[in-house]
């Protein structure tokens, strides 16, 4: 039988949309997935820059208004690629619209706007929406996730987890839109804590109910930016402009399952370049994962010994092993991109299977929750904040 086509349209062509092409063009050649993708259109706000995009990342054609890519019957699917100021208005209406929406992470810039969000999914169960914590599509993330819930790490009491990068230290980088609080909703928290939050929630099946924290601006004012993209810009001049968000933040919590654990974000871990990881302590073994390996999970078995226990190294890259039976054979390693691919895949079976998507807009409002609650409690000197 001839394969359902799902035609997608991205809205940003920048960081993500650069990685989110490369998981459309090659999910289909990966994997046997149950539709044919076409990559239907790019949206951005010039038409030529958009077009020199489209012809690089493999898109068919282009739009420089998004609204206009709800009203076209060759799309299926919205993918949101642009910061967070965005995300909200495009996804309501995409999803009232009748269309497929997986949105760049963290969902929204706030609370309210990311409630609006479930809403509209909720109002619109037709179709599917999904945020893209992709770091959960990691085979070994995913594989930590599925000794856990083997029973692998007993009882668990400590989540450490953290999101290291470097990328602002020096105070001359200029003031993209990720230092501006109304684009990017906050700082290294939203940013880059968020996927902490997530991979770690994910991974251990418990949630965080409270939390305590404390955000930290070391640089208060930068140039304003000239040319940028992703994590690379320049200085206009010697115009300077306020940060107005965090540069790192901290924070303690306590878990549904009983767990402690403590998080950290920041883009001033000098020589840290991406360092998102975690430790995960229990009862009978721990794990510990740094995505700057992230081709290896290590593990303790507390069950074994004292003689020969000690952590042990799996390298990530056996058929066995989550998602990666479609790549290279073993010890063949894989890279930041092909999370993306494992996304897509999976977001594509989720529409043609009709089963919902995980994380889902929900997901993604909880996470939202954990963020403001470390924000609240920043601004109250630390004060314990209770997540509902
Ligand atoms: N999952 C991850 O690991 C990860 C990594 C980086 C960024 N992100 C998220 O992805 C999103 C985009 O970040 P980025 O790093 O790609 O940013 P970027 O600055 O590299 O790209 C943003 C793109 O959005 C476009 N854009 C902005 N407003 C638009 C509008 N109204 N209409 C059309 N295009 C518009 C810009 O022109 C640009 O192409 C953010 O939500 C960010 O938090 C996720």
């Amino acid at each position: 039988m001839a394969k359902k086509t799902l035609g997608v349209a991205m809205i940003g062509y920048a960081f993500m949309g650069k990685a989110h092409s490369q998981a459309w063009r090659n999910v289909g050649i990966v994997y046997d997935i149950p539709a044919e993708i076409k990559m239907v259109a790019v949206c951005g706000r010039n038409a030529s820059n958009t077009q020199e995009a489209a012809d690089r990342l493999g898109w068919d054609g282009i739009e420089t208004d998004w609204k206009k890519l709800l009203t076209r019957s060759d799309i299926d699917i919205i993918d949101i690629c642009t910061p967070g100021d965005s995300h909200a208005e495009i996804a309501i209406a995409a999803l009232n619209a009748g269309k497929h929406v997986i949105c760049e992470k963290p969902l929204a810039n706030t609370v309210a706007e990311a409630e609006l969000m479930v809403a509209a999914a909720n109002a619109n169960k037709n179709v599917k929406n999904m945020v893209a914590f992709n770091y959960r599509r990691v085979p070994a993330v995913a594989l930590a996730k599925k000794m856990i819930s083997d029973g692998k790490l007993g009882r668990i009491f400590h989540i450490r987890a953290r999101y290291l990068q470097d990328w602002i230290v020096d105070p001359n980088f200029p003031l993209v839109w990720r230092l501006e609080k109304d684009k990017a909703g906050s700082g290294a928290l939203g940013d880059i804590g968020a996927h902490a939050i997530d991979t770690t929630q994910f991974v251990t099946g418990q949630k965080l109910i409270g939390v305590s924290g404390l955000t930290e601006t070391f640089i208060k004012e930068r140039p304003l930016p000239g040319d940028y993209s992703g994590l690379q810009a320049s200085a206009s001049g010697n115009k300077m402009g306020k940060v107005t968000v965090d540069d790192a933040a901290v924070f303690v919590g306590r878990t549904d399952g009983g767990a402690l654990a403590t998080y950290e974000a920041t883009r001033f871990a000098t020589g840290r370049k991406n360092d998102m990881g975690f430790e995960i302590f229990g009862s009978k073994g721990s794990l510990k994962f740094s995505f700057e390996d992230m081709n290896e999970l290590w593990y303790f078995d507390n069950t074994e010994g004292a003689e020969t226990a000690g952590f042990q190294r799996i390298l990530v890259t056996e058929g066995v092993h989550p998602y990666m039976t479609a790549w290279w054979p073993p010890g063949h390693i894989i890279g930041y991109e092909h999370p993306f691919t494992h996304e897509v895949k999976d977001f594509v079976e989720n529409i043609v299977n009709n089963t919902n998507p995980e994380p889902s807009f929900a997901d993604g409002l909880q996470v939202q929750k954990v963020l403001d609650a470390v924000e609240k409690s920043s601004a109250n000197n630390g004060t314990f904040q209770t997540i509902k």
